[in-house]
């Protein structure tokens, strides 16, 4: 089975050297992986918790494309799209915002850090925070759990959020009484560099200390690292590679071989000037050739509009179906499909095709039950009332693992019952008439056996 990985990338800014070994090499280097089926998003929904700026946000979502498929991105391989062009995953925001509790938002590190800031300067608490930025970590759950994540690559200061969508998810799962989402795990990846800024300290927007990657050309690229601090020590002195960050900044790009040469150079005490020539022609030699796709890519924005539509395409061919049956978990059905007591009529769907399901409920009573649909929307079972959700998801489970053999059926006053370790725990086809019930039992059986043969 392959792992699903996914992650998303924010689209306020213009991607810098860091941006690029940190996170988009490394994440392209998985995504080749065979085992890995990756999915990565432009977060351009969160972007607007940051930015007001339509001009910055457009601009943005557009380099940042062009950057992923610049740096060997391969969207046959990849599920590569922007959020904001699949409508599952407002939709599901909605579901997890009504079963996340709102003290787990308060404990939030952003939303925290906010208020303590305000109350420091001795502000209204939540003076300047809008419920964007309170709601973050529920969008963000819905960006993982809308396609059943199974990792997701993060810096350290989001492990928080994925803990939070975990957290939500197992909420889901309770209330509704069933495993609809898989527990996403944070991937921290250990090894992978922190580029040193400018100015030493590690490379970050909010720092303003950045080497740009493509945008600025080869020229801003030169003039950047030109800037890079360094000691005093004159040509001729001897450099400690290991405080350097020219040095850092060159073993992210070379290989062994290479930085045992650079690290040479610089204790025989070559310049300092001379070292960032060295170091600026080590980057260009592995960013030139895709600055030159990038540049293809940004004066032709239809062809990468093309490309994140087919991603938003194939997205949704996994998001869709998935919110559809959390849409009929939580009650939101067909209003046909109540009125009758059946499933809304399925003629124009060839019968064959669909596989029998379970669909969960809560009842008048707030108890939990289930019902039992066979692929053509015929309801075949409906189950007694249980006081706890898990008790009802884990009798689904077992129908499932069992197969036709869980077909035991007692005759009693209340209609045809499906009995389970010789307790009564569905009530076969309800509403249907007597002696109807050979043809029906066949088709439970028939339904039950589908089930056990997907899992
Ligand atoms: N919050 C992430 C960041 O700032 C971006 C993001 C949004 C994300 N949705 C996501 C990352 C889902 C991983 C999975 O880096």
């Amino acid at each position: 089975m392959q792992t699903r990985v996914l992650t998303g990338i924010t689209t306020t800014g213009t991607p810098h050297l860091g941006n690029y070994v940190g996170a988009i090499r490394p994440a392209i280097a998985a995504s080749r992986r065979d085992e890995v089926d990756a999915f990565y998003f432009m977060a351009d929904y969160h972007a607007l918790i940051k930015s007001d700026d339509p001009a910055r946000i457009e601009r943005s979502r557009l380099e940042i494309a062009a950057t992923w498929l610049a740096a060997g991105l391969d969207p046959e391989r990849v599920t590569f799209y922007r959020q904001s062009d699949i409508p599952e995953i407002p939709e599901l925001t909605w579901f997890l915002t009504c079963v996340t509790a709102k003290g787990l938002l308060n404990r939030a590190h952003a939303y925290k850090a906010a208020v303590d800031k305000n109350v420091a300067e001795g502000e209204d608490a939540d003076a300047g925070i809008t419920a964007g930025l309170y709601m973050y970590p529920v969008l963000m759950a819905a960006d993982i759990l809308a396609f059943n994540a199974h990792q997701v690559p993060v810096g350290r200061d989001q492990i928080q959020h994925i803990e939070m969508a975990r957290d939500i998810a197992q909420r889901f799962n309770h209330t509704y009484g069933r495993d609809f989402f898989v527990l996403p795990e944070a991937l921290i990846e250990e090894q992978v560099a922190t580029l040193p800024g400018l100015d030493g300290r590690k490379m970050s927007k909010s720092y303003d200390n950045t080497i740009p990657l493509f945008a600025a050309g080869a020229k801003g690229m030169r003039e950047a690292i030109l800037r890079v601090v360094t000691d005093s020590r004159l040509p001729g002195e001897p450099k400690d590679p290991d405080s350097s960050a020219l040095f850092t900044l060159f073993r992210a790009f070379a290989s062994e071989a290479e930085s045992q040469a650079f690290r040479t150079a610089l204790v025989d005490g070559i310049g300092w000037g001379e070292a960032k020539q060295v170091l600026f022609e080590r980057i260009e030699a592995d960013v030139a050739p895709m600055r030159a796709r990038y540049d293809e890519l940004m004066a032709r924005p239809a062809q990468i509009e093309a490309v994140l539509q087919e991603g938003a395409r194939k997205a949704r061919a996994v998001a869709k179906p998935l919110v559809a049956e959390l849409r009929d978990a939580i009650g939101l059905r067909s209003g046909a499909a109540v009125a009758l007591g059946t499933p809304a009529p399925t003629a124009a769907v060839p019968k064959a095709d669909k596989p029998p399901r379970f669909a969960s409920f809560r009842d008048a009573d707030g108890r939990f039950r289930f019902r039992l649909f066979a692929g053509d929307g015929e309801e075949l079972l409906l189950s007694q009332p249980f006081d706890d959700p898990k008790a009802a998801g884990q009798i689904q489970k077992r129908l499932r693992s069992l197969g036709a053999a869980a077909a035991v059926v007692q005759s009693t006053p209340a209609g045809t019952m499906l009995e389970l370790d010789g307790v009564a725990i569905a009530r076969l086809q309800p509403g249907a008439e007597e002696g109807a019930m050979d043809p029906a039992l066949a088709r439970l059986r028939q339904a039950l056996d589908q089930l056990a043969a997907q899992d």
